[in-house]
């Protein structure tokens, strides 16, 4: 196993009816901000029912964050935030609204051109100067709500930043919220949670038999729960079970020790930016063609995933394999998710733009060993197509 530290510092608050406790959690004399997406929170309640326990707090309410936020909707809001004073943001939404909110609690109070935290990273924030975020989480997918993470897009690119203070001070996580989800957007976040799972357990072993079973323990359970979440979207308990299992697929844990890949995560967002693939979907297009290009590198733990979480236990090592990453592509397209790039509109000769816009964004050396250079990517993709 490797050298790790491991602290998460979010207080997750899960379960049903447990709103009203934000009064409790939030500083009573705070100036809130209270940020929200494309207006779900609204036609559902939900953002009311913050509001009301946010009570006599001074409250700003900023809507309008788009799927894959956008750096100049989160600039505005950001100003706004400067000019009333906020102290607090309160993000209730999906990924997309957790990590703007994120952004806007680096960029506020910068000294200097927030664009640059995108691609020079948060190096240059004082940490003093970050405010301080919570969120309440509708969607299970990204694990935002228990990480210090933040993915947002920009003319240049979609860009991933991390910051200790980004870690929400505390997190409803309340199954019932999910209720309304539309089915596409559970199946993306059953993606998302499992490729998030894959790209910290599919790499090479290190021995790390608590980190290991835990995640085949995840996976498992996201097999077992994906249709049924979509089937019955009211079932508390399963809806419980997937809520609590796409925040620990990345909420640090089941990384701690272990190599990590993340070549997957890095292709898919350029197929987001460009051609506005939803984030679980390029998931599924990417990760099995990038299994069988790079098989001689995860060679070993393919074996252990097909026998640990699919009971493949027949075969030559190659069948083994080649049969596992096939129920992998069957249970994504079970949950009406498409495998290949075909499906997405995409053309065999856009795969080269996807290669040149790695390359723009410095993404030259991905995977654990770095050996995911332009050309494997244009192998990956070609293959995906
Ligand atoms: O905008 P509203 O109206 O709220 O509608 C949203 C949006 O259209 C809707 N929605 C959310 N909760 C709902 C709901 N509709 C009905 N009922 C509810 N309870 O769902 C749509 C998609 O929302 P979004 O937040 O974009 O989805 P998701 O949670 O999948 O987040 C995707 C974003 O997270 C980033 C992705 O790159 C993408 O930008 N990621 C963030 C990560 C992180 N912070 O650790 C890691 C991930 O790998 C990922 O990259
Ligand atoms: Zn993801």
């Amino acid at each position: 196993m490797l050298n790790f530290d491991y602290r998460n510092p979010t207080h997750i608050v899960f379960g049903k009816d447990r709103l009203g406790e934000i009064d409790a959690l939030v500083p009573s004399q705070a100036r809130v901000m209270v940020l929200y997406g494309g207006g779900s929170v609204k036609k559902f309640g939900t953002l009311k029912a913050v509001t009301n326990a946010l009570g006599k707090r001074y409250v700003v309410e900023f809507g309008g964050i788009e799927a894959n936020p956008r750096y100049d909707t989160l600039m505005r809001a950001a100003h706004i935030a400067k000019a009333e004073n906020i102290d607090f943001l309160l993000a209730v939404g999906g990924g997309s609204v957790m990590d703007g909110t994120k952004f806007v609690a680096l960029a506020t109070h910068f000294d200097g051109d927030a664009a640059t935290l995108l691609w020079d990273g948060t190096a240059a924030i004082d940490d003093r100067k970050v405010l301080p975020l919570a969120t309440v989480a509708t969607l299970p997918a990204t694990g935002s709500e228990m990480n210090p993470f933040a993915v947002v897009s920009h003319a240049r690119g979609k860009f991933g930043l991390r910051h200790p203070q980004c870690y929400p001070q505390f997190s409803v996580l309340d199954p019932t919220l999910t209720f309304t989800l539309p089915k596409i957007q559970v199946a993306n976040g059953v993606v998302d949670a499992f490729v998030h799972i894959c790209e910290q357990y599919v790499t090479y072993p290190v021995d790390a038999k608590v980190q290991d079973r835990f995640a085949e323990g995840l996976l498992r359970t996201l097999i077992e729960i994906g249709p049924k979440a979509l089937a019955n979207p009211e079932d508390y308990d399963t809806r419980a079970n997937l809520v609590w299992c796409a925040t620990n697929a990345l909420n640090g844990l089941i990384g701690t020790g272990v190599p990590q890949d993340w070549a997957t995560h890095a292709i898919g967002h350029e197929l987001t930016d460009r051609f506005g693939i939803d984030h679980g979907q390029t998931l599924a297009v990417v990760m099995p063609a990038l299994w069988r290009v790079c098989l001689a590198d995860k060679q070993q733990k393919l074996l252990q995933y097909a026998a640990r979480v699919w009971d493949i236990h027949e075969g030559t090592d190659k069948e083994r394999i080649e049969a596992a990453i096939s129920k992998t592509c069957e249970f994504f397209q079970s949950l009406g998710i498409h495998t290949r790039l075909r499906d997405y509109g995409v053309a065999q000769q856009d795969v080269d733009a996807i290669v040149t816009a790695l390359q723009n964004h410095n993404m030259n050396k991905l995977g654990e060993h770095q050996h995911i250079t332009p050309e494997v990517s244009q192998q990956i993709l070609s293959s995906a197509w």
